[in-house]
Formats: C-alpha cells, structure tokens, sequence
C-alpha cells in the first residue's frame, strides 16, 4: 500500500549537517539516556557501510596511487582502520567531516603495529592485500565484538591453497608468499572476512582463483566491484562462486562506498517499533529484501523507493526470523529485531546460526522485563511485554544500538552504558535519533547513577 506524498514528514537532512561522529562528540566514557514513549517521525539520511568502508581502506594496499574514498562513514572504526594503514606505511588523508578519505600506499610494510590492529575485526583484512601486493605480512590476532569465536582459519588456508605458508606466533598470524598462485579453494562456510581476503590476495596472484562457498554480502560486492574498477578481473559477483583472473596491478581510482544497510535495518526497526513514520533516504532496499519480508510479515507498513524506504507501523504481529549469511536475514539485525518482536503480538522465535555469542544481548532486555527464553541457538520471544527503563550494557555495536531501541518504548529513563561500541559503527547515533523526535541524549558516565 502507499502513503500519499502530502503525508511525508518534514525533510531533515542530517548528512549536510556539521557531524563530528562517534564519541568525538563528548570526550571520555558516556552512556546514552533515554526516555521512552516518542514515536520516532521524520527523515533520515545514512552513512555509506562500516563493513565496506573498512575494506574498501584495505584494499589502498593493492595498489601504487593514490585511491579516493568518499562516503566514508563518520564512525570510530574508521579512524582505527587509518592508523593500522598509517602503520604499514601508508599514507591517510581521512577527513571525518567530509567523510572522505584518500589512500596512498607507494611501499607498504609488512608488519603493523600491534595496537590498533587487536582493537578492531576489520585489521585482518590487510592480510590478503598485503600477502598479494608484498609477499609477506604479519599481523596481530584481530579484535572486535566478542560474539562468538571469530576465528580466522578460513582466511589461513585460502591462502596456504594459494602457495602462501602460514607462521604461527602467539597472538600473532605471519604470512610468508614469495608468489601467489591461483587455487580452486571452498570455504567450509560463506565467511565475509574470509571471502574479502582471499578475493583481495587473489587479484594480483598468478592465473585464476576460484573460491565456491563465497560469502555474497553487498559490502563484498562493493569490494568486488571496486576492485573490477581498479582493473581486476572478477567474475560471479554477487553469486555463491567467485572466479577471479589474475592482473599484474591496479590502477588508483575514486570510489563511493555503497550505504550501510544494517544502520537503515536499524532505523527500520526503531520506527517500526516505535509506531513511528520514518523515510530513510540513501539506501538500496534490494539489500534489505529479508528484513523488510520480516518487517511486513509483523505489519509493518514499507514503501519503496529508488534509494529511499518508507516505514510506518501501527501494532506488530509475531514473526520467526532465521539468522543467515546473505540474503538470509543479517545477524547484525538480530538484536534490534529481538526488541521489535519483544513488542509484538504472539510468541516469535528467533534463531542466530552465525555468532555463537549473540544472544548474550538477551540478558540486556530481560532486566527490562523482556520475556525471552532461550534454547540453544534458539529464542522464543512472548509479547508483547511492557519493557521498563533499566541500566543496560552495550556489549557491542548492534546489542547497543538495540539497547537504546528497547529505551524508546520503555517507560522512565533506560542507560546505555559502554556506549563506545556504537560510536564504532553508527555515526552520529544520538543526533539522528534525536532529528527523529526520539527523547535520547549522550551523557558523561560521570554524570549518571548507577
Ligand atoms: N568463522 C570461523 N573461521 C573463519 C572465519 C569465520 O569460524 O576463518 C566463523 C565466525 O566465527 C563466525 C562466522 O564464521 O561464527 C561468520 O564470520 P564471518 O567471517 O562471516 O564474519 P566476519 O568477517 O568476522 C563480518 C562483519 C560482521 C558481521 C559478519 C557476518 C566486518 C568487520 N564484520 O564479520 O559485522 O556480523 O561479517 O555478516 O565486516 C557488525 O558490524 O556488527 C559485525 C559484527
């Protein structure tokens, strides 16, 4: 059904405004606080993806010039990922405001300095670059969101099929390669990072590389074009098999890294759950096909645009939702998901088949009185349930942005704590909200009991 164009709330442009991102905002630990009770009305404009970004960045090791990146993302990951890049010797011009960041790297190094590349997930996906472009890298373990395991063996053997031997250290992975060969390699399971890395290692090896089992997310298919772009050969993006032909380099280019749609999931499902009406502009709604079947399966109104998508929602009906590598439904919407089913009529259940830790978020919303039963890798979500404010932890990026979710539709005042995880992959969180009518502010730690 569509909503007439006469009711389309006010435009409210937040990319033009003055964003000076993640937790540059307040310095020092800070929790959001949030009162409950708003549905959310209006506009929002997204950033590009976190998880393209962040690879997008990487992949500046595969080639001499200079590559220039636009719609980067105003988050905390972002800087992170600069100063791993600024460790293996390249030079980063990241200009936040701008959400631009240009990527020379003439002679890169081999090994990156410890600290920044334990802090976040993404530091990994400099192996397969770098092993391509200068035989050899080493690297600490990566860091990120602690929900699950998140090993890395997939990535390893990939690139021992390509000729590439592996040197363990404690804490650390060393890959040596004097020559990348290409290799028929099937990953055991569709993994992003893994299928990032070996599509990176293989673009300047020798001759073809086929991986199968490839993982299809649209940030891989951002990384996958751009790269094509750069002039590698790539074929079957956007397909479970990826055949990639071998070139002896890239070529610099300028880059527009594709929207993020687990930040437009996000907003999705707080106005939804809100009861709200919300347009979310610079979107592709085809990336969201699972989610928005889940979201009008719980009678949730949305129209689409070209690069727009209109929610509006009055009441939720219970849904089952199955957690999948794309185009199943994303992981990275599991706990925001949870809270909107939390709100609607009937028992959902919601299964997470790739982070074996996800559902240490549940233990968040049940302190609000969520009525969540877990089993296994399954939940049975009863409501709804009137959700009361409560002191939460945002354990990571998504259980925080989730956590502030269940604070909308809440009664008194909800706490997020920890807030910091969020800062790493929404931009300007609290002020989109807040442009959104949503009763949110950012506070120091200090200033709050608790
Ligand atoms: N896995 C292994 N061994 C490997 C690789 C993966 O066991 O060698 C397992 C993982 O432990 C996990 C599953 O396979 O259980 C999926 O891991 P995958 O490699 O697909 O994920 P990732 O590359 O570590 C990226 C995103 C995540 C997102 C997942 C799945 C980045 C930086 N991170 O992680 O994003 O959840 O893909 O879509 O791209 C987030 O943004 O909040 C986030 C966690």
């Amino acid at each position: 059904m569509a909503i007439p164009l006469d009711r389309l709330p006010p435009m409210v442009n937040l990319s033009s405004g003055p964003f000076s991102g993640p937790s540059l905002e307040l310095p020092g630990p800070a929790v959001f606080r949030v009162r409950g009770g708003t549905p959310l009305r209006g506009t929002v404009e997204l950033s590009g993806a976190k998880n393209s970004a962040l690879k997008l960045m990487a992949a500046s090791l595969l080639c001499e010039g200079t590559l220039e990146l636009s719609a980067v993302p105003a988050i905390a990951d972002v800087p992170v990922m600069a100063d791993i890049l600024r460790g293996l010797g390249v030079e980063v011009d990241l200009d936040m405001a701008a959400n631009t960041c240009r990527l020379t790297a003439a002679d890169p190094q081999w090994h990156a300095p410890q600290d920044a590349v334990t802090r976040i997930r993404a530091s990994v996906s400099c192996l397969g670059p770098l092993v391509g472009r200068v035989g050899r890298a080493r690297l600490a373990l990566p860091g990120g969101d602690k929900i699950g395991a998140r090993g890395i063996e997939l990535h390893l053997r990939g690139l021992e099929a390509m000729g590439a031997t592996i040197i363990d250290r404690p804490g650390e992975v060393e890959v040596v390669a004097s020559h990348l060969h290409g290799a028929m390699i099937t990953l055991d399971f569709p993994s992003v990072g893994a299928t990032e890395n070996l599509v990176m290692a293989a673009v300047l090896a020798d001759g073809t590389t086929v991986i199968d089992n490839a993982a299809r997310e649209p940030e891989i298919q951002d990384l996958c074009r751009m790269l094509e772009a750069m002039g590698a050969h790539i074929d079957g993006i956007g397909g479970p098999t990826l055949e990639i032909h071998g070139v002896e380099r890239l070529h610099p280019i300028s880059w527009a890294t594709c929207p993020d749609r687990i930040e437009a999931g996000t907003y999705a499902m707080a106005a939804a759950l809100t009861g709200g009406d919300v347009l979310i502009e610079r979107v592709r709604p085809s990336d969201l096909t699972m989610p928005l079947i889940k979201l009008r399966a719980a009678g949730v109104l949305v129209e689409e645009g070209g690069n727009s998508l209109r929610i509006k929602a009055d009441g939720l009906d219970a849904v089952n939702v199955v957690t999948l590598p794309y185009p199943g439904f994303p992981t990275d919407l599991q706990p925001q998901m949870m809270v909107l089913l939390s709100q609607a009529q009937g028992t959902s259940r919601c299964t997470e088949n790739v982070f074996e830790s996800r559902f240490s978020f549940v233990e968040q919303i049940a302190r609000m009185g969520a009525d969540v039963q877990i089993d296994g890798h399954h939940a049975l979500i009863r409501g709804p349930v009137k959700l009361h404010g409560a002191h939460l932890q945002g354990l990571d990026v998504r259980a925080g942005a989730a956590g502030a979710m269940a604070g909308l539709v809440a009664t008194g005042e909800t706490f997020v704590h920890d807030v910091h995880h969020v800062d790493r992959g929404y931009a300007g969180f609290v002020p989109r909200l807040q442009a959104l009518g949503a009763d949110i502010e950012r506070l120091p730690l200090a200033s709050v009991d608790g």
